[in-house]
């Protein structure tokens, strides 16, 4: 069990460090380099060693549950120093009691730069919807809407260390148009779009847009099963094969950049719909509510993450869209977020189309 060893000696030079000068032998030298095994022990170990230093504890339990893996005692304390910072914010947000809260994640040994790189597409210029063509109908449009209820969205994925939200939005705005149409679940291949829609102008695992993976899919002939061509998280060489279309694209919509009202109806009425927005820094440790902020943008320049809205109500009397994003069933809450709804927060509605499939 290296990491574990290595993990109490880092957390032991990072907590005393602040205090005592360490020479640069003392972790080579220290009584604890053994076998520990499992988290009680970890933990305790720590406790008798560095005492009441709670943020190493914390940390070593974060460390624990993410299964981190940390290559030096550098490395160690500089994960250290960076989850105490994100953990500060975390609790200095929740302290103001606003409309929605932070908790810690697996991104919180990150800065904000390593996850921009990792985890977001550059922001793609998304104005080609500036006229869109989604009809509005005098179909009533429900009040509150949760397309969850009736069994056509998918699992929660993760997109993991690529660009690749913009895939993930498409697969999840198919695989419920394919269950809304033909009465059955189907998971679609992320990887073929990073692969193979180059020449749609998506760019991988360094960003595209659904509208553009719909336009892909619907002159390419279809899309793969996630099954038949599984994903990667990395760019590859194009693999499809058209014998094993799982689904067709017949058309895609277009929402009017901004028209919440237009983006309301086509979710209210018709189905989920892929939708993009800035992401900001303290956005990837939302753990429920309803988000907003006043530092995100809504111009198509901004918009860097691509997810599907299923749904839309209100909360404690703020009106909010329901999403679902790509980080994993463990991310927010249950993988999904709320977002405030009414004054195209975050350009959620300024970049959003969904597919015609049947
Ligand atoms: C974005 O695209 C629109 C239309 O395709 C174009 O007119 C505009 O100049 C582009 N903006 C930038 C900043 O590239
Ligand atoms: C929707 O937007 C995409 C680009 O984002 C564009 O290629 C497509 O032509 C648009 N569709 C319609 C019907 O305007």
């Amino acid at each position: 069990m290296d990491r574990v060893v290595l993990l109490v000696v880092g957390l032991l030079t990072a907590c005393v460090a602040s205090a005592t000068p360490i020479t640069s032998t003392f972790a080579e030298e220290n009584p604890i380099r053994q076998v520990v095994d499992g988290l009680h022990e970890l933990e305790s170990s720590i406790i008798q060693i560095v005492g009441n230093c709670r943020p190493a504890l914390t940390f070593a339990r974060f460390a624990h549950r993410y299964g981190k893996r940390y290559e030096s005692t550098e490395e160690m304390k500089r994960r250290f120093e960076i989850f105490s910072e994100n953990l500060r914010m975390i609790k200095s947000h929740n302290r103001k009691g606003l409309s929605y809260t932070l908790g810690v994640n697996e991104f919180a040994d990150l800065t904000w730069d390593e996850f921009h790189r990792h985890r977001l597409g550059a922001a793609q210029n998304c104005s080609a919807t500036t006229r869109g063509n989604h009809k509005l109908t005098d179909v009533l449009v429900p009040k509150t809407k949760d397309w969850r209820v009736t069994g056509i969205v998918s699992p929660v994925k993760n997109q993991g260390s690529c660009g690749s939200c913009w895939t993930f939005s498409t697969t999840g705005a198919l695989e419920a148009a394919y269950a809304q149409a033909f009465g059955k679940g189907i998971s679609l291949s992320e990887q073929q779009l990073v692969d193979c829609a180059g020449a749609f102008n998506n760019f991988g695992c360094n960003g595209g847009l659904p509208s553009q993976a719909f336009e892909y899919i619907k002159y390419n002939g279809g899309l793969e099963t996630e099954a038949a061509y599984p994903y990667t998280g990395k760019n590859g060489v194009c693999k499809y094969s058209s014998e094993n279309n799982a689904i067709q694209v017949l058309d895609s919509v277009n929402i009017t950049q901004g028209a919440e009202d237009e983006l309301k109806h086509a979710v209210g009425t018709i189905r989920p719909v892929s939708v993009a927005f800035e992401v900001v820094t303290g956005f990837r440790f939302y753990k429920g509510g309803v988000y907003t902020s006043t530092k995100c943008g809504s111009s198509p320049m901004d918009v860097n993450h691509a997810v599907v809205a299923v749904g839309y109500g209100v909360e404690n009397g703020v009106p909010y869209w329901l999403i679902k994003n790509s980080w994993g069933a463990n991310w927010g809450d249950n993988g999904y977020f709320k977002m405030e709804m009414g004054k195209n927060m975050c350009g959620v509605a300024t970049c959003a189309s969904y597919p015609v499939v049947a």
